[in-house]
């Protein structure tokens, strides 16, 4: 077999064998296949697609590239929830351990990093000084069933196809390709032994799918391949047309978490968070109401049970809970910017996708993959779509320790608002439930 030859096969729109998937993805991961070639066969992927039997072939040669998580406790239900990635999301932050202050499923996360335009759980994770995100898979399973939660990033016998293909395709602009994201998110999934995984479909322009029928359409194809591998799966679809919350940013979006935690913080967060854990406990107990479930999760959330949860966690992997409990003692940024409006009307539209490139270029995340974060640095936006806007109103507060960046966004940052004359609606937080 040669690489070269399925290159020019899947360019043409043919269909591949599980064999020759196989020797494509493993002679990636054993490096017999390099790079460049590896990048050109995405990118027929990206352009061409795959069929289901390729898109099965896929997931199953990323799957079995390392282990595979199995928990002893069949009594148990365990249970993740992933998103398909957006600007300000940090969810999973408060979703795990409200799940696990509920007592009714337990929550082995293995999330991932920053990628492309979109901010990654794990450097929200590790902007908590000395919160550890590299346990062993044994650790890391230990830990879910004796706390009922763990958050981890991906390890290096687990999915480790999954590892060196996401980074390829994080700087060959091959992320926006369905079958390529089924594959990687479900091998991941499917390894990390739940039974149950809940979905948070993004949709708009902070999303990889912008279109709501491609996302529709990468919602039930998760859901169909997860379920061939027994697992129950419940995509939502959520509004990405504006960052999530006001906070862009690891260790903003920490602070932004716990506020949630603690019954407060912004609505679009709590609702999103709310509909996300009731469907994961409603997989959990198919027999229970969805009122019921919320009602209770409602309840986690204002008495601070979900908070002490996220506390627990924390400590439990090396976590300073004390910045935690006092945010105000968490180094701030050098700089810290805020932009005022320069023109009056109502928000129409935001241009979610260059927002999380700008907290990119602010020190949030990473152009190259060596890049260093600087947790600090972020966004805060203070006007969202359908906020009416007066001259010299706070737009956006710029938090950086790189002045030239803070300098270059300050006089442009008002132009990824667009504004209307005219009132306008708010976007739903969730469009539906599939
Ligand atoms: N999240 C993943 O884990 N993989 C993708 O391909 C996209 C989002």
């Amino acid at each position: 077999m040669l690489a070269y030859t399925l290159i020019e096969k899947k360019q043409a729109g043919k269909s591949l064998t599980k064999g020759e998937i196989h020797y494509l993805v493993n002679g990636f991961l054993k490096k017999d296949i390099p790079d460049y070639q590896m990048a050109a066969f995405l990118m027929a992927v990206y352009f061409k697609g795959m069929t289901p039997e390729e898109i099965n072939a896929y997931i199953d040669v990323i799957l079995h590239s390392g282990r595979r998580v199995q928990f002893s406790d069949s009594n148990t239900y365990y249970a993740d929830k992933h998103s398909t990635g957006g600007v300000g999301d940090k969810i999973s932050l408060i979703l795990a351990p409200l799940a696990m202050a509920s007592g009714k499923v337990k929550v082995p996360m293995i999330s991932g990093r920053g990628l492309g335009h979109s901010g990654g759980t794990l450097d929200k994770l590790e902007s908590i000084p000395g919160f550890q995100t590299h346990l062993s898979l044994e650790a890391f399973q230990a830990q879910t069933d004796e706390i009922g939660c763990a958050l981890i990033g991906q390890t290096d016998d687990l999915c480790p196809a999954d590892k060196v293909l996401y980074s390829l395709r994080d700087v060959t602009a091959t992320v926006r390709s369905i079958p390529l994201i089924c594959g990687s998110i479900l091998s991941k999934k499917i390894a990390e032994g739940v039974n149950g995984l809940v979905l948070d479909v993004k949709t708009g322009n902070g999303a990889f799918m912008t279109g709501y029928e491609m996302s529709k359409n990468l919602a039930d194809q998760l859901k169909h391949f997860g379920e061939a591998y027994g697992l129950s799966v419940r995509p939502v679809l959520t509004d990405m047309s504006q960052p999530l919350g006001n906070k862009v940013g690891n260790w903003l979006e920490v602070e932004e978490s716990l506020e949630v935690l603690q019954g407060g913080g912004p609505d679009a967060v709590r609702e999103i968070t709310l509909v996300l854990t009731t469907q994961m406990l409603a997989l959990a107990d198919p027999k229970r109401s969805e009122d019921d479930i919320r009602r209770e999760l409602e309840q986690l959330l204002d008495n601070g049970s979900a908070y002490v949860a996220f506390l627990k966690i924390v400590e439990k992997q090396g976590g300073d809970i004390t910045y935690l409990e006092n945010p105000e003692r968490y180094p701030s940024a050098a700089h810290i910017i805020d932009v005022k409006a320069q023109r009056e009307g109502t928000i129409s539209g935001i241009d979610t996708y260059q927002l999380g490139l700008d907290a990119i270029a602010l020190g949030a995340g990473r152009k190259f993959l060596s890049d260093t974060i600087d947790p600090k640095a972020g966004l805060v936006i203070h006007k969202h779509i359908g906020d009416t806007v007066h001259v010299g109103d706070y737009i956006v507060t710029l938090h950086t320790d790189n002045k030239d960046a803070a300098d270059i966004l300050s006089s442009s940052i008002e132009n990824r608002f667009t504004y209307s004359e005219h009132a306008v609606s708010q976007p739903p937080y969730i469009y539906e439930i599939r």
